[in-house]
């Protein structure tokens, strides 16, 4: 950690979330909490709520929550150290120097490093495309035609012919040369020593879904080789779980997300008002991909390039889609190559009448099949029938294949008797058309037992912090080895220990974890929607329901461990005492 717990944990509490807050967004007393409209997605009523007593922060819209440090992060892209340093200040608070040598900043985390090299990167060529030497970059992006207010809004940028430059830049800043290599900034030669990644390209920073910089790409001045240069991947840049323009189109609230190649493309749709645009790292579409995207949408529209390598890229992403539960259609483009060219060529409206005819992804598929078939000889023709019916198979609903099978039928002229038998028939070859217990949507993964169990865990966790005096009641019964899932179980102890020496402070808990995307699942875990529970009875049932249920999942959890685990035979034994007496126990809410 950058900076000692306690001046960490000291700083928070100096900071009033609700003071804190309320300079960013004007909050309304409602009740025991203060309300807004949430500062991270669009919404139009206020779901955002902070809370004075907890100290945290919870939308129930989106569902982010945390501390004040997380707030600060979020609000203002600032790394953990960062929002220290800044509250630190706000509440008059002197972080130690020590904090600042050498020793220290080596043993600072190092993902929180590069976020902020990358960060310092993309600053300098930002600047350098604002300066003399930009010029070149700078006209390119104008014959673009890309606004200024674009070319800032995507952090635009220019990296220039002098590579040594950039590293002479990152190095007053403080950064290490091993870091600015790892962070793919540059690379090291033996007649130059340090030399910058990129040169003579205008630069796309490459920034994830809390609008953190995580990678670069660039484009080349004229027709050098590779066109597009990128980062390689590095432990901040993940090419298959982010996607370019997503920090912007995640709260876009356009009903659809756009499913573009490049990062031209992205940029110019959201220069005309399509800020719901999206496009892959300079990798293929990903499964991981479409279940980022599945977080904010079900429709995703595919606006791939319009020749041969585009319709067969846009043939593997309607199939990732569809695996992930989503909806895709297709976006033609013709006689355009691409969003880009289009947009320049014809412009919004005549791109918005595009979006509203895009192809139902099935009829795409058949469309491209039909194109690999001879119409005027019965023999090709029907092979390109039997092809239809087997990717109707494919359709385990029977509703939706019928209903699939009647507009194919009609559009391609055959016979929808004959096209059902067909469909019978490999159907009973292959067994496709029987509804298979596939469990890839999102909905289905939740009830897998170990989702289960951890959400049991999270409502526990949360009932106790929402109200503490029920902790007196279940500590006998529960302990933090319960709490199977690693994270929660840290935070278990740490709850349980200062619940056990009569303080109670679940946002200070939160900043005991070094890595954001750890504070963010800490934060959930204090942030659960409890069910709305109207009697006594009906509470207490559901608190002893909840008990049973964390229980009952470590019990099961440390059986199967019985032989690798040595913690696990008492926990075992303890655990079958501890449910005997839970099953007859009775909780009562007084
Ligand atoms: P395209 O070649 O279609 O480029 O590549 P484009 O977006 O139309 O680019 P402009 O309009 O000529 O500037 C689409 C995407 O594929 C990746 C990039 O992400 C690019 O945006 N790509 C392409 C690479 O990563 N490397 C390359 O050499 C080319
Ligand atoms: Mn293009």
């Amino acid at each position: 950690m950058y900076y000692p717990e306690e001046v960490v944990e000291e700083v928070r509490a100096k900071n009033d979330i609700v003071d804190v807050v309320s300079g960013y967004v004007k909050l309304q007393k409602k009740g025991g909490n203060y309300w807004a409209c949430c500062p991270f997605h669009g919404e139009k009523t206020p779901s955002f709520s902070v809370s004075g007593s907890k100290q945290m922060y919870h939308c129930f819209g989106c569902g982010v929550s945390g501390n004040v440090y997380t707030f600060v992060m979020k609000y203002e892209n600032y790394t953990f150290p960062e929002a220290v340093r800044m509250l630190a200040e706000r509440a008059g608070v002197k972080l130690p120097e020590v904090e600042y040598s050498e020793e220290q900043k080596a043993r600072a985390s190092r993902r929180a490093r590069l976020l902020e090299v990358n960060k310092e990167a993309a600053k300098f060529f930002y600047f350098q495309l604002r300066s003399p030497h930009g010029t070149t970059g700078y006209q390119y992006l104008q014959k673009r035609e890309l606004t200024d207010e674009t070319m800032h809004r995507f952090g635009l940028g220019y990296a220039g012919k002098n590579g040594a430059e950039l590293v002479q830049y990152l190095r007053s800043k403080g950064f290490e040369d091993d870091l600015i290599k790892e962070a793919g900034l540059a690379n090291f030669s033996e007649r130059h020593g340090l030399v910058s990644q990129f040169w003579n390209r205008v630069m796309f920073p490459i920034q994830d879904a809390n609008n953190r910089v995580i990678g670069f790409g660039g484009r080349v001045m004229g027709d050098g080789e590779p066109k597009y240069l990128n980062s390689p991947e590095t432990p901040v840049f993940d090419k298959r779980r982010n996607l370019y323009g997503l920090n912007f189109a995640r709260t876009a609230r356009s009903g659809n997300i756009i499913l573009c190649e490049g990062y031209m493309d992205v940029i110019a749709m959201h220069q005309a008002g399509f800020t719901q645009a999206v496009a892959s790292l300079g990798t293929a579409f990903t499964p991981e991909q479409a279940n980022l995207l599945k977080r904010y949408t079900d429709n995703v529209l595919l606006a791939y390039d319009s020749d041969g390598a585009g319709v067969k890229a846009a043939l593997r992403g309607i199939g990732i889609l569809r695996e992930a539960g989503l909806t895709g259609k297709v976006i033609n483009m013709k006689p355009y190559k691409d969003p880009d060219e289009f947009m320049k060529a014809l412009g919004r409206e005549a791109f918005q009448e595009r979006i509203n005819r895009a192809e139902n992804s099935f009829f795409f598929e058949i469309r491209i099949l039909e194109s690999q078939y001879d119409m005027s000889d019965p023999e090709s023709k029907t092979k390109f029938h039997r092809e239809i019916a087997k990717k109707l198979c494919e359709f385990t609903e029977d509703v939706e294949r019928d209903n699939y099978l009647q507009a194919i039928a009609e559009k391609y002229f055959i016979g929808i008797e004959n096209l059902r038998k067909l469909v019978t028939t490999y159907a009973a070859q292959t067994g496709l058309a029987k509804p298979v217990e596939r469990p890839k949507s999102g909905i289905q993964q939740k009830n897998k037992p170990e989702e289960s169990a951890k959400k049991s865990q999270r409502l526990l966790i949360t009932w106790i912090t929402d109200e503490p005096s029920v902790y007196g009641k279940i500590r006998k019964y529960i302990t933090p080895d319960d709490f199977t899932e690693e994270l929660y179980r840290k935070v278990a102890e740490r709850l349980f220990a200062d619940m056990d020496a009569g303080n109670f402070n679940p946002a200070g808990i939160i900043s005991t974890f070094e890595d954001e995307e750890e504070q963010h699942e800490a934060a959930e875990l204090f942030n659960t929607n409890l069910p709305e529970l109207g009697t006594k009875q009906e509470r207490e049932k559901a608190l002893h329901d909840i008990l049973l249920a964390v229980k009952k999942s470590s019990y099961e959890y440390f059986s199967t461990r019985l032989g690798s685990d040595v913690n696990a035979l008492n926990q075992v034994i303890e655990g079958k005492k501890a449910l005997e007496e839970l099953a007859k126990l009775h909780i009562s809410l007084d």
